[in-house]
Parts: structure tokens; sequence; C-alpha cells
């Protein structure tokens, strides 16, 4: 699957896509993550991406001609213009469902915002997926895009060592509970036990503690859940 992103701060990436299972992930060519600046569709030998609100207020917005400009540039290099997804805390809020849907895509082109936000005529010609990790304010789409990265490549098969391993994850689970409470050695550590049926073996027994878990904990914690059935 390839990622093209787009960011006034590629070198934000670098560091998070090079570690662990993303970056074995790229290494083994299952995922492609292509970095793009959008500086370098600015119009002016500064460099300028952004300029003041039309009447007034805080802060700065982007301009259309960059970001535009830069997102088809990227669109039309490829065999598929892939799937658009704007980062912003004003999109659609991001879950298991939604991240479901991305990885079905080929292509995902993110974009990253930064200052203020767009001018609205980017979002009107492009007409992107609007996308927020969550009811707060980042200082930029950066975050947000890894999210949506590591999300969504742990569900491209092969990704994961372990091909079980996300289905057991809470939300992907087919009852959508959050995961049961996990242990591994030692069996006693300052004075706190495993629970005994993790060690009996007896699997049917264990299965069923787990289930017990996973409503226990939602209950508790998530109830919303239970409702969404
Ligand atoms: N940019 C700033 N805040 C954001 C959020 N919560 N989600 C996605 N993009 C953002």
């Amino acid at each position: 699957m390839q990622f093209d992103v787009l960011t006034l701060f590629p070198e934000i990436f670098s560091g998070y896509l090079g570690q662990s299972v993303l970056r074995l992930a790229i290494d083994r060519r299952l995922v492609d993550v292509r970095l793009h600046n959008i500086r370098d569709w600015s119009h002016d030998k500064h460099r300028t991406v952004d300029d003041r609100p039309f009447g007034g207020g805080p802060g700065m917005v982007l301009r259309p001609e960059p970001v535009v400009e830069s997102v088809e540039a990227v669109q039309t290099k490829g065999q598929r213009p892939g799937h658009l997804v704007v980062l912003t805390p004003g999109g659609r809020q991001l879950d298991q469902r939604v991240v479901e849907e991305l990885s079905a895509k080929e292509r995902l082109v993110l974009v990253c915002g930064r200052y203020e936000g767009f001018d609205q005529r980017i979002i009107d010609l492009l007409e992107p997926d609007e996308i927020s990790i969550g009811d707060y304010i980042l200082g930029g789409g950066e975050v947000a895009a890894m999210v949506v990265i590591d999300a969504v490549a742990r569900l491209i098969p092969g990704v994961l060592g372990d091909e079980e391993s996300h289905r057991q994850d809470s939300f992907s689970q087919p009852d959508g509970l959050l995961e049961y409470a996990q242990y591994t050695r030692p069996r006693t550590f300052r004075g706190l036990e495993v629970p005994p049926v993790l060690l009996t073996g007896n699997h049917q027994e264990i299965a069923r503690w787990r289930e017990a878990q996973s409503l226990e904990r939602t209950r508790q914690r998530r109830e919303d859940l239970l409702d969404q059935g």
C-alpha cells in the first residue's frame, strides 16, 4: 500500500517510520511512504505557503495555490490518484471502522495542515475525506497522519508477524469490546499473582474468562461501546 504525505515538515516522519513494525513493513515493501514538502509548490522566492486571514483574526491560513497544486502533482504521479485525506480537527472522527475502510484503499494521499487551517477553497476544490483523530487541537496534522499510517498499516496482510494478533485487539474483535487483561512471566510480581485460570491449560475455561473480562472492562470504562452493537 502506498501512502503519500504532503506536509511542511517531512523530517517529522523519518524517526517514526524508521522504527519497529512500520520499518519492517517498509523494508519488506508491504508499505511505501512518500513524503512531499508542500513548500516546494510555493510561488515566490521566500517559499511562502501561508497568509493572514481575510476578515482578520489570529494566526495564518494555508494558501490555496501550493496545497492544491502539490496535491494535483502528487495525485497525477503514479497509476491511480488514490484516496485523498485531509487531517483536520473538523473532520469525521477516526475509529477502527474508518481505519478498516481506509485499509481497503490501494493508495492514500494524506495532507497535513499547520497554522490556523486551510483556505476553504482547498476543501471545496479537492473534496477530500476530512479526518480528525479526536476532539483536541494539535499543532498540525503530522501526528494525525502518523496515527492514520500506523493504524492502517497494521491491517495490511503480512505487516504484523502474527496474523491473528490484530483480530484480538480492542475494537477489532467481532463484538467490539475492549481487550482482556494480559499477563506474562513472572507468575508473581510484587505480591501480585497471575490469575490461576490462565495457568490451567484449559483453553475453553481461559476463553470464557477472557470474554467475561472483556465485557466487564468495557462496561466499566467504555459503556458507549456496548450500545454501538
Ligand atoms: N490537526 C490539528 N488537530 C487535529 C486533529 N485533532 N485531528 C486531525 N488533524 C488535526
